[in-house]
C-alpha cells in the first residue's frame, strides 16, 4: 500500500484528534500503510520513535479529547534545507510519499515549500548515499493535502476552521458564569478573548451574549469611542440592567493601528462611570476541553476528503486543502487559499479593514 502519514502542527485546536482519527482509518480503509508523525516538522526532522506506524485501534478513543494526541510543536529546524533534507530522507526510508497535515496557514506553507523541493532533497540524499536510486525514482512525488485546525477562524476558503466552534462553547460557557456574578453585584465586566488578528471569536461571543459593545481588529471604533462606549453603558443602565458586558479581540486596534487592550477599556469605564468592573482574560482555556459535536463530525469529514484527495492526486494535482463551504467538504488548492489568508493580513496591516474583511470572504 501506499504510505501515508499524518501530522499536527502549530498551535493546537479542538477536532484535531477527530481529523487525526479520520485520516488514519480511512487510510488503512483503502489499503494504505499509515504513519503519524509526532511533534509536528519537529518529529519528521528528528525522527526515530517519532514516526509511528497507526493502525486502526491506535485511534480508538481519542476522537472526545481535546488538542492533539500526537502532539504539536512550531520547528524551527524545518526552516532551514538541512532540516527538510532530514525530514526527507525519514520519509523516503519509510516509503512515505503522502502527507495530511492539520495546522494553520504557517504549517501549510511549510508543506508547500517542501513539496516544490522535494525532487532537489532526494537528488542530493542520492548524491550523498542516504538513498538508493530505486528509492529515488519509487518515491520520486510527494502528495500533499491540508485541514485547518485553529480556533481562530481566520483561514480563507473556509466557513469553519476546527477547533472554531469548540471555542466558542468555552467562552460562551464562561460568559454565563460571569454574567451571573456580575448580576449580583451590578458589575462591568471586560472579556478578553482570543483569535489573534482575527475578531470572528470576539464577534459571535458578543452576539450570543448580549454583550453591550465589542472591539475587533476589523473594525476599529472611531475616534470618540471613549464617549460611545459610555453612552451605551450608562444608557443600558439607566434602562434596568444590572450589568454589563464588554468583549475585546486580543488584536483589537484603533484606527491608528496601536492596540486597544482590556486594561485601556476598563480605564475608561471607571474614570468616567466609576463602576466597579473587572476584566476575564480567557486564555488558553478556549483552546482546551473536549470538542464539539460539530468539531468532531467536521474533523471527521476533512480527514476522509483528505486522504481521498491524496489517492486521487496525479503527479500534476497542486497541493490541496480541504475546507468547509457552505457544508460541504471540497477541495481547494492550498497556496491560493495561503495567499488570499496573506492578503487579509496585508490589507489589515495598510489599514484596509473593509478589504480585509472582503477578503477573507464568508466567515
Ligand atoms: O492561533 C491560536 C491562538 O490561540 C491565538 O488565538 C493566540 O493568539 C495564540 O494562538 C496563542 O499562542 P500560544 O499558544 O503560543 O500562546
Amino acid at each position: 500500500g501506499k504510505g501515508l502519514a499524518v501530522f499536527t502542527s502549530g498551535g493546537d485546536s479542538q477536532g484535531m484528534n477527530a481529523a487525526v482519527r479520520s485520516v488514519v482509518r480511512m487510510g488503512i480503509y483503502l489499503g494504505c500503510k499509515v504513519y503519524f508523525i509526532r511533534e509536528g516538522y519537529q518529529g519528521m526532522v528528528d525522527g526515530g520513535d517519532n514516526i509511528e506506524e497507526a493502525n486502526w485501534s491506535s485511534v480508538s478513543s481519542i476522537i472526545h479529547k481535546g488538542g492533539t494526541i500526537i502532539g504539536s510543536a512550531r520547528c524551527m529546524d524545518f526552516i532551514k534545507r538541512e532540516g527538510r533534507l532530514k525530514a526527507a530522507h525519514n520519509l523516503v526510508t519509510r516509503g512515505i510519499t503522502n502527507l495530511v497535515v492539520i495546522g494553520g496557514d504557517g504549517s501549510l506553507t511549510g508543506a508547500n515549500l517542501f513539496r516544490q523541493e522535494w525532487a532537489s532533497l532526494l537528488d542530493e540524499l542520492l548524491e550523498n548515499n542516504k538513498i538508493t536510486k530505486d528509492q529515488r525514482e519509487k518515491y520520486k512525488f510527494l502528495h500533499i493535502a491540508g485541514m485547518v485546525g485553529s480556533i481562530d477562524n481566520d483561514f480563507c476558503g473556509t466557513d469553519m476552521t476546527i477547533g472554531t466552534d469548540s471555542a466558542l462553547h468555552r467562552i460562551i460557557e464562561a460568559i454565563d458564569a460571569i454574567v451571573s456574578t456580575a448580576y449580583s453585584h451590578q458589575r462591568t465586566f471586560i472579556m478578553e478573548v482570543m483569535g489573534r488578528h482575527c475578531g470572528y471569536l470576539a464577534v459571535v461571543t458578543a452576539l450570543s451574549s448580549e454583550a453591550d459593545f465589542v472591539f475587533i481588529p476589523e473594525a476599529p471604533p472611531s475616534v470618540d469611542w471613549q464617549t460611545k462606549l459610555c453612552d451605551k453603558l450608562e444608557q443600558e443602565r439607566k434602562s434596568g440592567q444590572r450589568l454589563n458586558i464588554i468583549i475585546v479581540a486580543e488584536g483589537a486596534i484603533d484606527r491608528e493601528g496601536k492596540p486597544i487592550t482590556a486594561e485601556m477599556v476598563k480605564k475608561v469605564v471607571v474614570d468616567n462611570l466609576q463602576q466597579d468592573t473587572r476584566i476575564t482574560v480567557l486564555g488558553h482555556v478556549q483552546r482546551g476541553g473536549s470538542p464539539s459535536a460539530f468539531d468532531r463530525i467536521l474533523g471527521c469529514r476533512m480527514g476522509a476528503e483528505a486522504v481521498m484527495a491524496l489517492m486521487e492526486a496525479t503527479p500534476e494535482t497542486e497541493p490541496c486543502v480541504v475546507t468547509l463551504d457552505g457544508n460541504q467538504a471540497v477541495r481547494l488548492p492550498l497556496m491560493e487559499c495561503v495567499r488570499r489568508t496573506k492578503a487579509v493580513a496585508q490589507a489589515m496591516a495598510d489599514k484596509n479593514w473593509d478589504l480585509a474583511v472582503q477578503l477573507r470572504g464568508r466567515s
